[in-house]
């Protein structure tokens, strides 16, 4: 499934793009997870080379003039930070919706209660699973769901609003049922039901990881069902796996139109895998203004727009809503990062790249290769 790579085209005549609405700081990659399907580069950042407090702030600083709504912390581990709530704090006193993504197994009453008093608006709770054992096989970290339970508590005990995320896998998916269940028993107002997506070290386990097409059928009336019965009290998002899907999804609201993802050595990315397109050259913000990585960057100029887009894409009704899908995708499954995304029911690879899913899903592949430090 090669194809030759070719360079995206910024649109030299396109206006200035709008103000973006969310930011991602990835605070840190460590973490004491080492999940399968870690969203987090191969390449891990190692704790000398994280942003300062003052400068993790003055990129807050700098996203609120932008015009940046909302603030996600996360990591790795964000609550490994010790400025942890001074960030909060920092991004509340500027305006800033929070949001912390975690995996909740390092969270105290007393850092639930610090992080309320800082401004913290709502935390999501990754959950691998609903059962140790399969939570274990995932992260390679024992005792983690009753830790994710007491975070679950904690957090709820001092006012801050929670979502489930529950990662699905072939290997937790007959669990749905009572994962919403969970859901419920744990105060949250939403659950994503989140298949996983297959970058990094996703990719590096899809084998291991996908479901089957029958599975994500029984999967679709499970949530279609849940989402009936739970209807006002529970709010059900979810994200089926993109190999089985006939239109492409539209990646983070399309390249470069609302979302920044900053490492946690200040890189500014356009999108959290966008590092695996090796062409690619990324500003920091140590070295360039926000503002002017936002506008100009040479990244996030790169797939922007329409320009850039193969010709089907180009002249297809939904390019506006799907913006031409992943690019990471592409390079993932296309080798290149300006094909049209294979999981669109137009592009020449959409019939393999499902052949493929179903293949690895039939061969049940079990081995999991886990996110590690020393791969860096
Ligand atoms: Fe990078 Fe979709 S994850 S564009």
């Amino acid at each position: 499934m090669n194809a030759v790579p070719s360079v995206g085209v910024a649109d030299q005549t396109a206006p200035r793009p709008e103000p973006p609405l969310a930011l991602l700081c990835e605070l840190t990659h460590r973490c004491p997870l080492r999940c399968a399907y870690c969203s987090n580069p191969l390449e891990l950042e190692r704790s000398a080379n994280e942003l300062s407090t003052a400068q993790w702030k003055d990129l807050l600083d700098q996203a609120a003039r932008l015009g940046v709504l909302q603030v996600h912390f996360s990591g790795g581990e964000p609550t490994v930070r010790k400025d942890l709530c001074a960030l909060v704090a920092h991004a509340a006193s500027v305006g800033l919706y929070t949001n912390l993504i975690t995996s909740g197994v390092l969270m105290t009453p007393q850092m639930a209660q610090d992080l309320a008093a800082a401004g913290l608006e709502h935390a999501q709770i990754g959950f691998p699973d609903i059962d140790e054992d399969g939570s274990t096989l995932i992260t390679a970290f024992k005792g983690g769901l009753e830790r994710k339970y007491a975070a679950a508590e904690a957090l709820r005990a001092v006012g801050i609003a929670i979502t489930m995320n529950a990662v699905i896998t072939r290997h937790n998916l007959d669990r749905l049922p009572q994962m919403f269940a969970v859901a419920q028993q744990i105060g949250a107002r939403r659950i994503e039901v989140a298949n996983v997506q297959y970058y990094g070290w996703g990719l590096k386990n899809r084998a291991s990881l996908i479901p089957s097409p029958e599975q994500l059928a029984w999967m679709n009336d499970c949530v279609e069902q849940a989402r009936e019965r739970l209807k006002g009290l529970l709010t059900i998002d979810y994200v089926i796996p993109d190999y089985y899907a006939k239109r492409p999804k539209s990646c983070l609201g399309g390249w470069g139109r609302r979302f920044l993802n900053v490492t946690p050595s200040g890189k500014v990315l356009p999108c959290h895998a966008a590092e695996t397109i090796p062409h690619l050259q990324f500003d920091t913000v140590t070295e360039r203004p926000l503002k002017d990585i936002w506008e100009h960057g040479t990244a996030f100029q790169a797939y922007r727009g329409e320009a850039w887009m193969p010709k089907t894409c180009r002249s297809c009704d939904f390019k506006e809503a799907d913006w031409g899908g992943c690019r990471c995708q592409a390079l993932a499954l296309a080798g290149d990062a300006a094909a049209m995304d294979p999981t669109c029911e137009q592009s020449p690879l959409h019939q393999s790249v499902r052949a493929l899913a179903e293949a690895e899903a039939a061969a049940g592949q079990t081995q999991i290769i886990y996110r590690d430090f020393s791969q860096s």
